[in-house]
C-alpha cells in the first residue's frame, strides 16, 4: 500500500533578515510564500503549518498551530499532530517546490527512512579568520541542504525525543535523525528551491513566480 504523507511546514519565522514579516505571509507573484507551498503540496494526505503567535490562520486546506521560539520547536509541535507514515518537512520560506525532487525524496525515503535534497556550492568557500581571507575549503566536498526533508514519521519522532532529552538544537531535521544513528540519503536538489532569506531574494522570487506553475507529485 502507498504510504500516507504528512507535510509539516514551519512558517513561524519573523523575517528579521528579510526586513519584513511574518515571512510566510510576504507575497511574491500575488501569492504569499505560504500559499505557494500549500499549492505545491495539495496532493498530500495532510498539511500542518506552524504560524507565529497572533497570526490569523489563512485557511487553504491546511491545519494550523502556533510555532515555537526556534524552528526545531515549531517542527516538534507539528510532528506531535501528524499522522502520516512519511513526513515531509518543508520551510515556508521556499515557495518553489520542484515535483521531480519530491519524487526522488519519496523513492529514497522508502529505502532507508530518511532523505534530503542537496545542491552544489557554487562559490569558493572560505573560513574567514579575523576579518581576513583565512582558509579556503574545497567546495566540491560540501553541499547546501534544502527542504523538503523526508522521514518515516516514527524515525523523526524518535530523533526529536532524543534531541529534547539531550538539549540539542539543530537547523534541520536531518542532523537530529543522523544523531540517532540513521543514515540520511542524499538526493539531487534544485537551485530554484532556494530559501527566501534576504530582500534581494524577493526580486529573484518575483521573477520565477511569473512563470512558475506548482506541479503535482506524490
Ligand atoms: O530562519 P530560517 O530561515 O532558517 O527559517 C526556516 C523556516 O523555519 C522558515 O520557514 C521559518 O518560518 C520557520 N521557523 C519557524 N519557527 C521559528 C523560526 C523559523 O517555524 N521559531
Amino acid at each position: 500500500m502507498k504510504p500516507t504523507v504528512s507535510v509539516l511546514v514551519p512558517a513561524a519565522g519573523s523575517g528579521r533578515r528579510l526586513g519584513r514579516g511574518p515571512k510566510a505571509l510576504v507575497k511574491v507573484g500575488g501569492r504569499t510564500l505560504l500559499e505557494w507551498v500549500l499549492a505545491a503540496f495539495s496532493w498530500a494526505d495532510e498539511v500542518l503549518v506552524a504560524l507565529p503567535a497572533g497570526v490569523t490562520p489563512p485557511g487553504g486546506g491546511a491545519r494550523y498551530l502556533e510555532g515555537g521560539a526556534e524552528r526545531q520547536e515549531s517542527v516538534a509541535r507539528l510532528l506531535e499532530r501528524a499522522g502520516g507514515d512519511v513526513v515531509l518537512v518543508h520551510d515556508a520560506a521556499r515557495p518553489f517546490v520542484v515535483p521531480e525532487v519530491v519524487e526522488r525524496l519519496l523513492a529514497a525515503v522508502g529505502r532507508g527512512g530518511a532523505a534530503v535534497p542537496v545542491a552544489e556550492v557554487p562559490d569558493t568557500l572560505i573560513e574567514p579568520a579575523e576579518g581576513r581571507y583565512g582558509r579556503a575549503h574545497d567546495r566540491h566536498r560540501y553541499a547546501l541542504v534544502q527542504t523538503p526533508q523526508a522521514f518515516f514519521r516514527e524515525v523523526l519522532a524518535e530523533a526529536h525525543q532524543l534531541a529534547r532529552a539531550r538539549g540539542t538544537l539543530a537547523t534541520d531535521e536531518a542532523q537530529l535523525v543522523q544523531a540517532l544513528g540513521y543514515p540520511v540519503e542524499l538526493v539531487a536538489g534544485d537551485r530554484r528551491m532556494f530559501k527566501v532569506t534576504y530582500p534581494e531574494d524577493l526580486v529573484l522570487a518575483e521573477a520565477l513566480a511569473r512563470t512558475w506553475r506548482p506541479g503535482a507529485a506524490g
